[in-house]
């Protein structure tokens, strides 16, 4: 005397409560991956992929890189690295009148656009810049490589010692 598979069948079918269960538990994992799924989805769209502009903190190579008694202007950087004897610094290159990135001059600095004048420490000479051109702290890195931070002012005749 076997046991009878349609009598079992039929009967797990009559069971409306364990089908209820399994539904209900079917339903919450459902419920609980999509919502794990939205709150993912939600946190990529918001999280920015994007970066604004160009780092403000970057490296700009080996204190040998530099001679001593050079100016050596980064156009990209908008700096002007100077090496003075074992002493290196860096000086802004935008003109404090209105942004334009101010040449190398015999003097020191000149701005192309309205004619704004800085000696080689960066005080204004002449023309209508307002104040003197920053100095960008600077730092020598654990590798070596000499560090500016261009969110970092300092004095002017602050040199590093390298
Ligand atoms: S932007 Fe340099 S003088 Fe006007």
């Amino acid at each position: 005397m076997g046991v009878n598979p349609r009598r079992d069948s039929g009967a797990a079918a009559a069971d409306p409560v364990q089908r209820r269960r399994m539904l209900a538990w079917l339903s919450s994992v459902g419920l609980f991956g999509s919502a794990v799924l939205s709150a993912f989805s939600n946190f990529v769209f918001i999280k920015p992929r994007a970066t604004y502009g160009t780092p403000q903190r970057f490296s700009i190579g080996k204190p040998d890189d530099y001679p001593a008694g050079t100016r050596i202007a980064m156009e990209a950087r908008r700096i002007c690295v100077v090496r003075e004897g074992d002493k290196i610094a860096a000086i802004s290159t935008t003109c404090t009148h209105l942004g334009c990135i101010v040449g190398l001059s015999e003097t020191g600095f000149a701005c192309p656009c309205h004619g704004s004048r800085f000696d080689t420490d960066g005080h204004v000479t002449g023309g209508p810049a307002p104040r003197a051109l920053p100095w960008y702290q600077v730092t020598l890195a654990p590798n070596g490589e000499i560090e500016v931070d261009k969110d970092a002012e300092v004095e002017p005749g602050s040199y590093l010692s390298v």
